[in-house]
């Protein structure tokens, strides 16, 4: 080989290296970093992007209206049968919150009209009647033990393609029959209506969603959920604990020792 022909092709193959390097950081870059506590991010934040045919059908669906059901005049019959004053706004009630917003008293969640900082600043959470996102029963209710933000990290920067192990360190929970009990049957239910019958509930019926625009978000078709199906989560072998909560004048507090998380202690805990 030539003199210059050596030169040319060392100076091509450092050019080559550099760039190479330079994607890395910016891979790297791109990264997003895992927040170090749970909180509370809203169903907007699931659209746009990776979940959208799941977020429209969340909102056509009974739990992405259930806030709706607090304002006065709505389903009058049912509230007065479940002894409850159908001309009365409830939107702001601490004693329906818990079961009809996302994450109402935990880092992040819904905070009802009239809510101040500690300044006097107005904190309550807008309520979007085209978006909504924390008002409503969001993903989160059911997928999450603490709130989305770290597991969606790890969403993101996987692209979709985790194991439900990697998710459920940071917080995503995969025993969806115990995690209905949050709510359906649960003992401050008022409604009286029943036990829900888990095997026949659809909750965000996907399919008629899907359009060229976010074709490319079909995990059921490229075989990711499949994928997953084949693993057993811890969470779906035990079941996480479920928050018990009680009201002390006029709030919402969350019993102690009862919560599926401690962020303190970086700990899930289990049914025993
Ligand atoms: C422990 C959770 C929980 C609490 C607290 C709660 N709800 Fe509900 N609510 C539900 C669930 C779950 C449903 C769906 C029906 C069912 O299976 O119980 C529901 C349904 C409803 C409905 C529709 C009922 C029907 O038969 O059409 C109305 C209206 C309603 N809630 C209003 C309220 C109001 C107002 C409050 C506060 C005073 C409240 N809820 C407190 C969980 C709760
Ligand atoms: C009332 C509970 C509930 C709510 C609210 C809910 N989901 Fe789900 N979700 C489920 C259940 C149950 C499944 C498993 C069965 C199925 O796919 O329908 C599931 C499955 C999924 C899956 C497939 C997971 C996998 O990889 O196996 C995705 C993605 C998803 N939900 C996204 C969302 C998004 C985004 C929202 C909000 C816009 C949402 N969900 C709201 C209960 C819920
Ligand atoms: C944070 C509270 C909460 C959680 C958790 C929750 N739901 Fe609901 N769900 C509601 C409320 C409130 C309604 C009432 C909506 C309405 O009546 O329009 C409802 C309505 C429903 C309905 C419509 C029929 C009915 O009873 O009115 C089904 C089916 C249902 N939920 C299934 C589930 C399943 C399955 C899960 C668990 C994977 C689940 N829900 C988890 C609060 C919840």
């Amino acid at each position: 080989m030539g003199k210059t022909l050596k030169t040319i092709s060392l100076v091509l193959l450092s050019a080559i290296f550099l760039i190479g390097v330079a994607d890395e950081a910016d891979a790297k870059k791109k990264k997003k970093k895992i927040p170090k506590k749970p909180s509370y991010v809203g169903a907007v934040k699931c659209n746009g992007s990776c979940h959208d045919p799941y977020y429209q059908a969340w909102v056509d669906s009974p739990h992405g209206k259930a806030f709706n059901l607090l304002k006065p005049g709505e389903r009058a019959e049912a509230k007065k049968k479940a002894k409850l004053d159908p001309e009365k706004d409830y939107t702001a009630d601490p004693q329906c919150l818990r079961c009809h917003t996302t994450g109402y008293r935990q880092k992040g969640g819904f905070k009802p009209a009239g809510s101040k900082s500690k300044k006097g600043k107005d904190i309550s959470t807008k309520i979007d009647p085209e978006e909504p996102s924390l008002e409503q029963v969001g993903c989160e209710m059911c997928h999450s033990a603490a709130g989305g933000a770290q597991f969606r990290v790890v969403m993101k920067n996987t692209k979709g393609d985790y194991k439900k192990s990697d998710t459920e360190k940071y917080g995503q929970r995969w025993d969806y029959e115990n995690v209905c009990t949050r709510c359906h049957n649960h003992p401050k239910n008022p409604h009286k209506k029943g036990k829900l019958d888990f095997a026949k509930a659809t909750i965000h019926p996907i399919a008629k969603y899907f359009n060229e625009d976010n074709a490319d978000q079909d995990i059921v078709k490229d075989g990711k959920v499949k994928d997953r199906a084949k693993e057993t989560a811890k969470s779906e072998e035990k079941g996480l604990r479920i928050e018990d909560w009680n009201f002390k004048k006029g709030k919402l507090k969350f019993a102690k020792g009862t919560r599926p998380y401690s962020s303190k202690k970086k700990k899930f805990y289990y049914i025993k």
